[in-house]
């Protein structure tokens, strides 16, 4: 079987920097290398020394660029591809006049399969190799995600949305219809291969308190799936959501109270927290999911990431296209940095690397095999270029150190700095998947 050793080099973290100094956080190798070898890095270290492990080895030399786990993406829509950049409006009629609309052409399962392919395309493109992801209501839409990242081997996670009221009659399954259809795809898919199943109840404005019911039901057969909704990301949702469950506390004890949270539970936006709610999410253990980028799009707020972490909590990162405005999880770091920024808060480069890394893969609890470059573990790698555009290489000239180059790429860094992307070892790009939908303008 052909080994390939990548030269270049190496950076990975052990554990979330204290401050933008702690070196112990991280692995740095400047003439570093990683020996990769059915779809796991069989080495890692000093390009002589892993050079010499494997004197066959084909070699591919990525230097000057970086090489680095590939980014984890914890709250995205498969079915939104073509709803990024849709203007004008905030939470709810965004998804009255665009979301939901575009979500009912999932039904056609050829036309689920044509965006499956472009999603991974786009994802890989930007150096993302797993993610955790809504797909739409119909399970064919399912089948279509997971069919896809299996034939790519790729390591996703996702679910189809359960959603039986306040939407379109195409987009409405039952209580009955969502257990059973998730049930299914749960059996079909959670723990083939690299795919994982998530229990999706999208938001409380659109389940029915029996449906909810239903999920928990799911949560409780099934405690090793993940799960994932949406919690307080803007002010009319979270006043729908209380007059549909006046008993409820909150808006987080409509998912608590149905048996939703654990630690394996992911909830996107988390903004407007009452102290109640910040509580409830220390004590379960569940991960709110920050989307800076939709979250300044859609007008929603401003994400209180150091509050809830003084609290213990472990939030993750996320794109949340397509409300979220960019695959890149780079971009994403930029707007997170100017939304912390607002609020006092600073997230340094070291961090913010670790973040959309080792970090993410924690919460996800997935750090054994992902969001690392440690021996024994999967070789999703990302290759970053940090002089990617003339403006990039400019302001490059004046970095000295690494925490500098990073939060180059931070800032400034998006799809142009990927240079390669691998997953299991396969370099994407020599991998041509584009295909066009058929009904692509
Ligand atoms: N809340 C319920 N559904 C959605 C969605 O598709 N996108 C966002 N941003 N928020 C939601
Ligand atoms: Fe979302």
């Amino acid at each position: 079987m052909t080994k390939t050793l990548l030269r270049g080099r190496v950076l990975s973290f052990r554990s979330e920097p204290a401050g933008p100094d702690d070196a112990d956080a991280y692995l740095y190798i400047e003439d570093g290398a990683l020996l990769v070898a059915d779809g796991l890095i069989e080495g890692v270290g000093e390009f002589p020394t892993v050079a010499a492990q494997a004197p066959d080895a084909v070699l591919i030399d990525h230097r000057p660029h970086l090489l680095m786990p590939g980014f984890i993406d914890t709250h995205i829509h498969f079915p939104q591809v073509q709803v990024i950049a849709s203007w004008g409006a905030q939470l709810l009629d965004w998804l009255n006049t665009y979301t939901f609309p575009e979500e009912t052409r999932f039904a056609d399962p050829d036309h689920a399969r044509a965006m499956a392919c472009a999603f991974y395309d786009q994802l890989t493109a930007h150096g993302t190799t797993t993610a955790l992801a809504f797909c739409s209501v119909h399970r064919s839409s399912a089948d279509a995600f997971f069919e896809e990242a299996e034939r790519r081997n790729m390591a996703m996670i996702g679910g189809k949305v359960m959603m039986d009221r306040n939407a379109p009659e195409a987009l409405l399954d039952t209580a009955q219809t969502g257990y059973d259809d998730s049930k299914a795809l749960i059996d079909a898919w959670h723990g083939k291969g690299r795919a994982r199943y998530a229990i999706t109840p999208r938001f409380a404005i659109t389940s029915t308190p029996e449906q909810l019911d239903m999920a928990g039901a799911l949560v409780a057969e099934y405690p090793d799936c993940f799960v994932q909704t949406h919690l307080s990301e803007n002010r009319d949702e979270i006043a729908f959501t209380k007059s549909l469950y006046p008993k409820a506390r909150d808006y987080l004890d409509v998912y608590q109270n149905h048996g939703l949270l654990g630690p394996r539970t992911f909830l996107g936006h988390s903004i407007h927290l009452e102290p109640r709610e910040i509580d409830a999410l220390a004590e379960t253990g569940a991960h709110p999911a920050f989307c800076p980028t939709s979250n300044l799009y859609l007008g929603s707020g401003l994400f209180d990431d150091a509050g809830l972490r003084d609290r213990g909590i472990s939030n993750s990162i996320a794109t949340d296209v397509g409300a979220g405005t960019s695959y890149s999880m780079l971009q994403t770091l930029n707007e997170a940095y100017k939304i912390l920024q607002l609020q006092g808060q600073i997230l340094h480069p070291l961090r913010a690397f670790h973040w959309i890394t080792r970090g993410n893969a924690a919460a996800l609890g997935m750090q054994d095999r992902i969001g690392t470059l440690e021996v024994g573990t999967d070789a999703d790698i990302v290759v970053l270029d940090s002089r990617a555009t003339g403006a990039m290489a400019l302001r490059m000239e004046r970095a000295e150190t690494l925490a500098e180059e990073l939060f180059v790429l931070q800032i400034m860094g998006d799809d142009r700095s990927i240079a390669e992307t691998y997953v299991a070892g396969v370099a994407q790009s020599n991998v041509s998947q584009i295909r066009a939908p058929e009904n692509a303008i």
